[in-house]
């Protein structure tokens, strides 16, 4: 077991560097789930729930869990929609090796950068992106928002978690409302400074690409 609260904090340091986020990640992988369960950590949930809204029961369609850790996402949207194929991709191996180990996806790519993937010319799209707890310091900045909706295909659903100091930071609320004032998104549901770790709370949106 380890300090959990000096893990999460920890995560928010590491400057956006893949090599340091990948070792970091590779070094808690065994212990995040015990560690950020203890912290209250809800964001999966919430996002889970709120794509859920999106996705009418016994639907089945293909979605993206960007950033998907060990999978906590997975494994609450298989509850709501198990009819859902999920993908997943992380940058760390071993946390995609543990959410691939949970059964809840169709299919799990570890050592893949968010942001190289939207970029890619033959980037895939999906009805349905979720995106938990990985647009925060430390990790991808606000240039992640505009690649998780590059993955979103026309009238499709992202659902997504943000930091509340990183969002107010890199000005998120201000970001999506522009993007609703452009018509290209309509927000769905925003949920501002919810639930998310026990020592802080998050923005949270669903969003349908117009
Ligand atoms: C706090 S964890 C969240 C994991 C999971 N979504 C959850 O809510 O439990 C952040 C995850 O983002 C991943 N990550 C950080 N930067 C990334 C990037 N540029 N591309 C893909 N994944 C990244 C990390 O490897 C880590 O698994």
């Amino acid at each position: 077991m380890t300090d959990s609260s000096a893990h999460a904090d920890g995560a928010l340091r590491l400057d956006g560097d893949h090599e340091r986020i990948a070792a970091y990640y590779r070094d808690w992988a065994a212990d995040y789930d015990h560690d950020v369960m203890s912290e209250g950590y809800v964001s999966p949930m919430i996002v889970a729930g709120l794509a859920a809204l999106a996705v009418p029961a016994e639907t089945g369609l293909d979605a993206l869990d960007a950033g998907c850790g060990t999978g906590l996402v997975g494994r609450m949207l298989g509850q709501r929609r198990p009819e859902v194929r999920l993908h997943g991709v992380d940058l760390s191996p071993e946390m995609a090796e543990r959410a691939e180990e949970t059964g809840a996806y169709a299919s799990v790519a570890g050592g893949v950068d968010l942001l190289d993937y939207a970029a890619a010319e033959d980037s895939p799209h999906f009805p349905l992106v979720l995106c938990s707890g990985t647009l925060t310091l430390g990790h991808i900045g606000i240039e992640g928002l505009d690649a998780l909706l590059d993955l979103t295909e026309p009238e499709g659903h992202l659902a997504v978690s943000v930091r509340r100091t990183h969002s107010l930071e890199d000005g998120y609320p201000a970001r999506v409302a522009q993007l609703a004032e452009q018509g290209l998104v309509e927000i769905v549901s925003e949920l501002i400074n919810a639930p998310y770790l026990e020592n802080g709370g998050a923005d949270y949106w669903l969003l349908r690409r117009l």
